[in-house]
């Protein structure tokens, strides 16, 4: 056999897949039966206060599962020899990590040191998708939190210029289907993003093409009004479907018509392989519903560490 290249070390390490754990939906039945409504009404009072919280929950969960597995990586704090993935290039909107922080808090002093900040942001996923009309599941539990977080390994995320070949090989390395990379994307139909993540889109796309020429033209200008100039605002962008705080199958009518924000947005309905599901998410929003419900359990299974700690706070290792 061929001796273990670096990059293979590297591979095994941090690209995790499923995992066998065995989680389970009435894993804090006894030991702490209030976690889940401590975690509802956290969750339900910052999104009245900031109506874009649920929409960074959501992409804070698919960040952790996809950089170590779900082990509460993306909320440990960068420490003075180590910067930590919230600090890592693409953070530009994983934010209000103080909501999982106040549920962890709450929770502590009903039930200490017992369930894992990765368990909680698992179940605030699935609430702030409830919360905004989208489905409901049961979350299973019992993941335990880990101890390492480094920022240069946000880079194996996938990017918004990606094709559907890297998008499709980004979701096997962590042992998720084709059906479930659709699935999941509709996450898109929250939320808002910055200029910087589309712009190179309209502005010299190609040697052939000064625009994306997957994308509608009407939009296109619209996009363009909004991010005139590359790097000129870095505040402003787009939402991400037209009814950006609820959870909808908007996001798929749009692909199919060239409205995609992201190239791997748009990418999704340009390939084979995607298209047919992206046409039946359109067409069926029931059954939109049904799969991002079953991705989530999923993806909330990517890497799970089953021995490992509670932390007592969210952003510090024990
Ligand atoms: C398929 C690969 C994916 C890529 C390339 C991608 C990329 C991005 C980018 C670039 C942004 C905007 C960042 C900014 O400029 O502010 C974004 C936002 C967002 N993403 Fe994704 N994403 C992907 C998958 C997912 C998944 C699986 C979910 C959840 C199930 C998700 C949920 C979100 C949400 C909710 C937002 C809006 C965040 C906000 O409003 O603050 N994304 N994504
Ligand atoms: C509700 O959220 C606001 C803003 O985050 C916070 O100031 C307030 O203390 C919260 N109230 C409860 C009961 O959690
Ligand atoms: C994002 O990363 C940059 C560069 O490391 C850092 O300065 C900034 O504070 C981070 N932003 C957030 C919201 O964590
Ligand atoms: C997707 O991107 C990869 C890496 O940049 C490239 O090798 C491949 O040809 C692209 N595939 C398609 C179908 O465009
Ligand atoms: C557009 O891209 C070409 C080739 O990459 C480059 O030579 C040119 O300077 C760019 N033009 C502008 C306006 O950025």
């Amino acid at each position: 056999m061929a001796p273990l290249t670096r990059q293979t070390i590297f591979l095994l390490l941090v690209l995790i897949p499923l995992s066998n754990a065995a989680l389970d939906s009435n894993y804090y039945a006894k030991t702490c039966p209030q976690a889940e409504k401590i975690i509802l009404e956290t969750v339900r009072n910052a999104s009245i206060y900031d109506p874009k919280v649920p929409a960074r929950i959501l992409r804070m969960f698919f960040h952790d599962c996809f950089i170590r597995g779900c082990d509460a990586s993306i909320l440990l704090d960068s420490t003075p020899g180590n910067k930590a993935e919230k600090d890592g290039p693409p953070n530009v909107s994983v934010r209000s990590f103080y909501v999982i922080e106040d549920a962890k808090t709450k929770i502590e002093s009903a039930c200490p040191h017992v369930v894992s900040c990765a368990d909680i942001l698992a179940v605030a996923a699935r609430d702030v998708v409830a919360m905004s009309g989208g489905p409901y599941w049961n979350v299973l539990k019992g993941r335990k939190d880990g101890r390492v977080s480094r920022a240069s390994e946000t880079v194996n995320l996938p990017a918004p210029s990606s094709n559907a070949t890297q998008l499709i090989q980004s979701f096997a390395q962590r042992g998720l289907g084709v059906k479930d990379l659709v699935a999941l994307s509709g996450g898109h139909t929250l939320g808002f993003s910055h200029c910087s993540s589309f712009e190179a889109r309209l502005h010299n796309f190609s040697a052939m093409h000064d625009v994306d020429p997957s994308l509608n033209v009407e939009f296109a200008l619209n996009l363009k009004q909004k991010c005139p100039k590359i790097h000129r605002d870095k505040n402003a962008g787009q939402l991400l479907d037209s009814t950006a705080s609820t959870f909808d199958n908007d996001y798929f009518k749009r692909i199919v018509v060239g409205k995609g924000v992201f190239s791997s947005d748009q990418a999704l309905y340009n390939d084979f392989r995607t298209r047919w599901i992206v046409e039946s998410f359109a067409r069926d929003q029931t059954s939109f519903f049904k799969e991002f419900a079953a991705s989530m359990v999923r993806m909330g299974n990517v890497g799970v560490v089953e021995h490992g700690e509670v932390r007592a706070k969210c952003n510090v290792v024990n």
